[in-house]
């Protein structure tokens, strides 16, 4: 059983990594190779819509055709049994690595005709991960929750069942003081990293245990 995680936020060692990594180490724990994939370390672009993935004869037929930094990654995509994505919310939706990784990885598989499933290997599981700063109940002034049921639809139109994990109200810095941050509730926001973002961590480990089981 093979998970791969993806981590579409630029930094590797914050809010999205550290519940990336417990994924992967709920999947370790239940004897699955789980990975964990940083896109920031990756050269890539988006979907440049060359539709070579769209040509029957090509040799690219229902794969990827750019040749960059996602390609190996993409590889280990098509062949996982159980696929998880993780990113920031960056004004509302994907952060910009994790948009052109879902571009890539999803437009190769999609045929525009109704005679054909699309071209994608069927996952066991597939979850995606969104952390922000918002509390749950303000992110629908933002137009999320349609962005995550657009992201969860596509998942599950490709691959498979699709769970989705939010983490909200995140500690954004390590030092709040240091930066003009005041329109946030720090000390709530401190108290909720500490209290609540470690069941969250658990949370993950066991989505990680139960995606592979
Ligand atoms: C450019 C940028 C845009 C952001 N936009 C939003 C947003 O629209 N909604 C939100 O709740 N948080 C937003 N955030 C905050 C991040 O989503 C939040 O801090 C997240 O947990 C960071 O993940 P990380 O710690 O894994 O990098 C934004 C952060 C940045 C840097």
């Amino acid at each position: 059983m093979r998970l791969l995680a993806i981590n579409g936020s630029p930094r590797k060692n914050m809010n999205t990594a550290h519940l990336l990594g417990e994924v992967v180490n709920g999947a370790a724990s239940q004897g699955a190779n789980a990975e964990l994939v940083h896109l920031r370390d990756k050269k890539y672009s988006g979907c440049t819509s060359c539709f070579a993935c769209k040509d029957p004869a090509g040799k690219y037929y229902g794969r990827c055709a750019m040749r960059d930094g996602l390609t190996g990654v993409l590889e280990t995509a098509h062949k996982a049994d159980v696929l998880v994505l993780g990113t920031p919310v960056y004004y509302g939706g994907e952060t910009s690595l994790m948009r052109a990784f879902m571009e890539r990885l999803c437009f190769q598989y999609h045929l525009y005709t109704d005679k054909k499933p699309p071209l994608s290997p069927r996952k066991k599981n597939v979850a995606l991960i969104y952390t922000m700063n918002v509390k749950r109940e303000e992110m629908a002034g933002y137009g999320t929750p349609a962005v995550i049921a657009n992201a969860k639809g596509i998942m599950e139109e490709l691959f498979a069942p699709c769970e989705v994990f939010l983490c909200c109200d995140t500690k954004q810095v390590n030092d709040y003081s240091r930066y003009e941050m005041d329109v946030w509730d720090v000390p709530g926001k401190l108290k909720r990293h500490e209290e609540i973002f470690p069941k969250e961590l658990g949370q993950a480990f066991e989505l990680g245990a139960r995606l592979v089981a």
